[in-house]
């Protein structure tokens, strides 16, 4: 256990820090854009369907190494390899999720400055009295402007690896703990208001009318992909969280809060943004600009929208800032176990993905036809391969290594649930989750 490094005290605490890991992005701006280009309910489906069973259960295994290793993931995973009598190349799959979270980081950042643009622009009243179209405008004149965006994503890195330099933080858990349930207040008031639009029916048809007929290999693909990104598992990040789990406590209850939660968020941002989108007649498989498109259009109905604009883009940068800081925890607990100081490593990581970042930057203006691999650009390729590939990949090695190459006892004591809640979880990830990531995959690459 690295001694600088305290520990979440108490189980709030860490139910907190794993839920602040969860909810991001990938519930508010990802989700949505994603259903919309997989056929609405299909991906829906899918998508609670993997969480249930691959998402959960591999969540539980993946905190379960780290709080059994209390380490750095590498070397939890090659101390505990060890300690079972098998290969300490185990570590390298801590590498790998270094790997993943660097590339994710990289536009993560990127994407949590156009909340930062979008805050400042909220509080300049800028999106007063602003038709569709032209707040579709706005948003394109933004993302061609590479200056301006390379400008909010230095601030949010900043931002970012401030506190990471500073060793987990209790500070900004609390400040989370109270200005997340407003984030999640003003999403209801929005989903509220969305019922009282034209747009509304249209939008729950589009997410709960069954419609088997658009499931296709790639949205199984994508919908397993998102159940990964969304619950921030398969790149040993909350692997890196684990290691401070405080004693006595259940990991499956901890690990149901975390994923109803951010199922729940999910849905709200769905419905709020889909009722927009159908009752101004818009396009749901519109891209990643989704949520920037729809928004303010929703806001500029409530009184005083301007100002809840703004608060809600500041709660989601909050929301966005807590996911980043785990995004970077392998990359810095990994530079820390080579004997770097964390404040070092920090600055390394936060240099680092800062530059990668800057190919997604222009992917919207100089660089936004260069072909990278299969006719995708940086910013396409960035948020497809890592999260579709690298999370599901990385989550199935977790899954072997927790439910099939640790020891038994270590495992079950780490999962901390009894011997029949460990049977439960042992069997499904051996026979469950494992062969179904493999199928998937598989599936996809054929
Ligand atoms: N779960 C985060 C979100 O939904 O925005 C994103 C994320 C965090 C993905 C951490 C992966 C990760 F390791
Ligand atoms: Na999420």
């Amino acid at each position: 256990m690295n001694e600088t490094l305290d520990r979440w005290t108490t189980r709030r605490a860490f139910i907190l820090a794993v839920t602040g890991a969860a909810v991001g992005l990938g519930n508010i701006w990802r989700f949505p854009y994603m259903t919309g280009e997989n056929g609405g309910s299909a991906f829906l489906l899918l998508y609670v369907a993997f969480v249930l069973l691959l998402g959960l259960p591999v969540m539980m295994a993946e905190i379960l190494v780290g709080r059994a290793g209390r380490r750095s993931p590498s070397q939890s995973l090659a101390h505990l390899a060890m300690s079972a009598g098998r290969s300490p190349h185990w570590r390298w799959l801590g590498l790998f999720g270094a790997l993943t979270v660097f590339l994710i980081l990289s536009f993560y950042s990127v994407v949590s400055g156009w909340s930062i643009e979008y805050l400042i622009e909220a509080l300049n009243g800028d999106f007063v009295a602003l038709t569709p179209p032209e707040v579709g405008g706005m948003f394109d004149s933004f993302l061609a402007d590479p200056l301006r965006m390379t400008f909010n994503h230095t601030v949010f890195m900043l931002l970012t690896m401030a506190v990471v330099a500073g060793g987990v933080s209790n500070g900004l858990e609390k400040l989370n703990n109270l200005l997340m349930p407003m984030l999640y207040l003003l999403l209801i008031v929005l989903a509220g208001y969305a019922a009282t639009t034209d747009g509304f029916g249209p939008a729950l048809a589009w997410l709960f009318t069954p419609n088997p007929a658009a499931i296709t290999v790639e949205v199984v693909l994508n919908a397993m992909g998102h159940a990964f990104f969304t619950l921030a598992v398969g790149a040993c990040a909350l692997m890196a969280y684990g290691a401070y789990m405080p004693d006595h406590q259940s990991l499956p209850r901890a690990a149901v809060a975390v994923a109803s939660l951010d199922v729940l968020v999910a849905l709200l941002a769905g419905i709020a943004i889909f009722s927009v989108v159908f009752s101004q007649g818009m396009d749901p498989a519109e891209g990643p600009g989704l949520m920037f498109v729809t928004l303010p259009i929703a806001f500029a109905e409530l009184p005083g929208g301007s100002v809840w604009l703004a608060i809600f883009f500041l709660l989601l940068l909050l929301a966005t800032w807590t996911s980043s800081i785990n995004l970077a925890e392998p990359m810095v607990a990994g530079l820390q176990g080579l004997g770097l100081k964390r404040g070092q490593a920090a600055a390394i990581v936060g240099v680092s993905v800062w530059a990668l970042g800057l190919l997604s930057v222009l992917s919207f203006s100089t660089m936004k036809d260069v072909d990278w691999i299969g006719g995708m650009n940086f910013f396409e390729l960035v948020t497809t391969i890592p999260t579709d590939l690298f999370l599901p990949v990385g989550g199935l090695l977790i899954a072997i290594f927790a439910a099939w190459v640790m020891s038994r006892d270590t495992a079950l004591r780490a999962l901390d649930a009894g011997p029949n809640g460990f049977r439960v979880w042992q069997f499904l990830v051996r026979y469950v989750s494992i062969p179904l990531v493999v199928v998937v995959l598989a599936s996809g690459l054929i």
